[in-house]
């Protein structure tokens, strides 16, 4: 596919789009729904740029994920993802894919708030599950039945998950969907924004 038929067209108007660009994209969610993918062409869609949390924080440590948590465990890797999560929000604005767990940190989720706008990709069981099950890169679900780890992470994750500013269904769609199923929404939420301050 080339970079023209890839791109999408959005579906809001310009002055909307010169709001939503003001302030950082922040993508939150179970790990499987889509943050990375559409998070890119979500940037590419609105002309930010992309960054990927994860990514940076791999790159800060100069060690995969898994070696991290191997090596440091779970809390050094969250403290890890504070820091690189709030360097990354507090520049230029950008759309920024987090990994699975950093809505959950009351310290992260907080930064997230105050600096930038969330949306949280919500999917299915099912979408969530195939999609997890094609790599074997992810730590949390190596310690027992992979349908069973999301389906209690589900339950614990989605109240707090619920907390972000904006709520998108991820299904198995183009992402074209998705993309603007959230341009839409933020457009939306900059309009609310708008109307109360
Ligand atoms: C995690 C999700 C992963 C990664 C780490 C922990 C989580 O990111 O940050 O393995 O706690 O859900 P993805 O959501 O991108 O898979």
């Amino acid at each position: 596919m080339s970079a023209d038929e890839k791109r999408v067209s959005l579906d809001v108007d310009p002055e909307a789009l010169e709001q939503i660009r003001q302030q950082s994209i922040v993508l939150v969610g179970l790990m499987g729904a889509g943050k990375t993918t559409v998070g890119r062409r979500l940037a590419e869609a609105l002309k930010m740029p992309f960054m990927d949390a994860d990514h940076e924080i791999e790159v800060a440590a100069s060690l995969k994920v898994s070696e991290i948590f191997e090596k440091y465990g779970e809390d050094h890797f969250r403290d890890g993802e504070r820091k690189v999560i709030s360097r990354l929000i507090s520049g230029k604005p950008c759309v920024l894919a987090t990994g699975g767990g950093a809505f959950m940190n009351d310290e992260t989720r907080a930064i997230i708030k105050k600096t930038a706008v969330s949306v949280w990709l919500k999917a299915e069981l099912e979408l969530l599950l195939e999609r997890v099950l094609r790599r074997d890169t992810r730590p949390l679900l190596k310690s027992g039945v992979p349908r069973d780890i999301l389906g209690k992470l589900m339950d614990e994750r989605y109240p707090i998950y619920s907390e972000a500013d904006v709520v998108v269904e991820s299904g198995d769609g183009p992402h074209s969907r998705v993309v603007n199923a959230i341009t839409s929404a933020l457009a939306k939420w900059c309009a609310s924004k708008g109307a109360t301050s």
